[in-house]
């Protein structure tokens, strides 16, 4: 498998003490003042950037570790806002109901989709769920994704979300790959004992009462479409969440505009993520309320939908971020790809879809410890990508490669 092919060698360097990168072609800072920065270095003190410099002189006769990026360009960590991190099996077979015009919708309903791999991840224990999460992280890290969020939702029960969370707990904990915002994702679909108001009740009552004593999400999200939760289910246990401390997040007008993005707008969650039908009046309310949108344009790729106009919102400001949607209908893992759909697909420049997968998805998905990230300036987490060009565009040039040489994750150097 792929994956497995990947092999990490950490540099010796330790991440107490100062790195000096230098030698530095071209820097996309995303920086609001100086976004292009003329800088040559950038100083790295323990996990933080430290300073950024057009020349090295002051730290010569330092005990600096000095890193010569040979004149390659620089940019900031990628953050994947939107990832179903972790189940098990895959979907690969329902390409051919595709191909026959059966919908998403339609697969779901003949029992596959979601169901299908709700089946498949409950026969595979914590371990192994633990080692196809490790692989999908290196994966990740390998196309420059430095912190990553991660879903469950493909447990469906109390007792196997809680698995969920608890595998992506230990995995939060592993050194040397992204650092991970973890999301409670219990509804997300439904087993077949249950209808979706006889679930969302015992969401209510059991699961997410005993997810908030775990202690072990950091947000809730929901999958809020017709066919799925509706409005008022979703609006239920969004508020509940929230009352319990969650963020809140949703999966909204996916396939139609059902009145995912008015509840979104309404109840002011960090991010309203899909979002391909939302109409503009909506869409307006969203912005107005503070929601990101979060586009995910490996979703209409990987299943063949219509492409949405991502230039008509581009045209009205509306604050937006991308992601992968790595889920078992969408495997990618890489946010160069998504770079590239944007910039090839929907004429967005290298500039506007790099600050969709940093500063822009930074806000939705913000950093435990408080740290700024997503952009490359003094105080800012240490997590940033050197590219194997010395043009910071070719980070979304290269569709089928990753165009990343080496990283800089959280002040420790990974080359690979
Ligand atoms: O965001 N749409 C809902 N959830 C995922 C897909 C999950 C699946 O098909 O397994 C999504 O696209
Ligand atoms: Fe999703």
């Amino acid at each position: 498998m792929f994956v497995e092919a990947i092999v990490l060698q950490l540099s010796p360097l330790a991440s107490t003490m100062r790195t000096i990168y230098h030698n530095i072609g071209s820097m996309q800072t995303m920086n609001d003042i100086d976004s292009l920065s003329k800088g040559k270095a950038i100083a790295v003190k323990d996990n933080k950037i430290e300073n950024i410099m057009d020349s090295i002189d002051e730290f010569e006769s330092s005990d600096a570790q000095f890193i010569d990026v040979d004149g390659r360009s620089i940019v900031p960590g990628f953050i994947d806002g939107h990832s179903h991190l972790l189940w098990a099996g895959d979907r690969f077979n329902e390409h051919n109901l595709r191909m026959q015009g059966k919908s998403y919708a339609e697969i779901a309903e003949m029992g596959g989709g979601i169901m299908e791999t709700v089946r498949q991840t409950r026969k595979v224990g914590a371990e192994e769920l633990y080692s196809i999460g490790e692989n999908r992280l290196k994966n990740a890290l390998r196309y420059g994704t430095t912190f990553l969020e991660a879903k469950t939702g493909y447990g469906l029960s109390t007792e196997h979300e809680l698995r969920l969370l608890s595998v992506v707990e230990q995995l939060k904990s592993v050194q040397n790959l992204p650092s991970i915002h973890s999301t409670w994702m219990g509804a997300h679909a439904v087993t077949p004992e249950h209808t979706y108001d006889s679930y969302t009740d015992e969401i209510l009552s059991d699961q997410l009462p005993r997810v908030l004593e775990s202690n072990l999400a950091d947000s809730a999200d929901v999958f809020c479409e017709p066919g799925w939760f509706s409005v008022e289910q979703s609006e239920d246990i969004l508020r509940a969440s929230r009352k319990g401390g969650l963020r809140l997040r949703m999966h909204v007008d996916e396939f139609s505009d059902g009145g995912g993005g008015e509840l979104a707008a309404e109840l002011r969650v960090r991010t309203a993520d899909h979002a391909h039908h939302t109409s503009m009046d909506t869409r307006m309310k969203m912005k107005d309320a503070g929601v990101m949108t979060g586009f995910l344009p490996g979703t209409p790729y990987c299943n063949g939908d219509d492409w949405p106009n991502f230039a008509e919102i581009h045209n009205h400001d509306i604050p937006f971020s991308m992601a992968t949607d790595f889920n078992p209908n969408c495997h990618i893992s890489s946010i160069p790809f998504i770079g590239s759909l944007a910039v090839q697909r929907n004429g967005m420049s290298p500039f506007d879809a790099l600050a969709c997968v940093t500063r822009q998805a930074a806000k939705s998905t913000p950093r435990s410890d408080g740290l700024e990230q997503g952009v490359i300036k003094p105080g800012a987490v240490a997590n940033f990508n050197i590219l194997n060009s010395k043009h910071w565009e070719s980070w979304c040039m290269s569709p089928a490669s990753s165009p990343v040489h080496s990283i800089c994750l959280e002040g420790t150097h990974i080359e690979f």
